[in-house]
């Protein structure tokens, strides 16, 4: 599975990119928003720091302002993937991004029905939001188990990406059902390396080397 991280914080990005294990990166407009700075200036800094995918997202709803957005952004860097709402408007533009051969990821994905819509349509990506889902009562990764199940029975392209993750529960599921991607929030990323029991081991090791020696 590949691990993307899930922010437009450029110190995060280059902290999880010297771990060596950082595949992809997404942002939105409300991660950007966060940032305080020029957009198209954000994203191309993060485009240099990873060289995988990173998620871009058009901010017009209507067909000839997201084409237009979308195309802008694939002269941005090469590694860009526009991402598009799940809107009838916004499953023609990947229509025709597909034909152009820019890189789509649908995001704002709730429902197997929505994610064939956009698979159907060439998306490079689809994202499932699974922390919503659960926000509002629902089962997110029973969400995942169906698209996985449904892009496999009848051997569609588009790839998983499992977006709006809360903990690392979401994670190991992801693993579990072989999603292709997780879009993970710095926080919980640097929590995949935490366990008690590693601190405890490396803690009593170097005592007993160092009672062994000193004594
Ligand atoms: C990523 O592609 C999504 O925009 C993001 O994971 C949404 O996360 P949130 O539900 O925590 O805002």
């Amino acid at each position: 599975m590949k691990l993307f991280i899930d922010t437009a914080n450029v110190d995060e990005i280059r902290t999880a990119m010297s771990w060596g294990v950082l595949d992809g990166v997404t942002t939105n407009p409300s991660l950007i928003a966060k940032e305080k700075r020029d957009y198209k200036e954000t994203v191309k800094e993060i485009c240099a720091i990873v060289p995988g995918p990173v998620s871009a997202e058009v901010l017009s709803t209507d067909y000839d302002g997201m084409l237009e957005e979308a195309r802008e952004w694939s002269k941005v860097a090469k590694n860009v993937v526009v991402k598009i709402p799940l809107l009838p408007d916004g499953i023609k533009v990947v229509k025709q991004l597909t034909l152009e051969d820019i890189k789509t990821n649908v995001t704002l994905v709730f429902s197997v029905n929505q994610a064939v819509l956009a698979a159907k349509a060439g998306a490079t990506y689809v994202s499932p939001f699974v922390g919503r889902i659960d926000d509002i009562g629902g089962n997110g990764m029973l969400l995942v188990e169906e698209i996985l199940t449904t892009f496999m029975n009848y051997d569609l392209d588009t790839e998983v990406i499992v977006a709006s993750v809360r903990n690392g529960r979401h994670i190991v599921d992801s693993l579990m059902m072989g999603a292709h991607i997780a879009t993970i929030p710095f926080k919980i990323l640097q929590g995949m390396f935490k366990h008690p029991l590693t601190d405890i081991g490396i803690e009593r090791f170097l005592a007993d080397y160092k009672a062994a020696m000193d004594g």
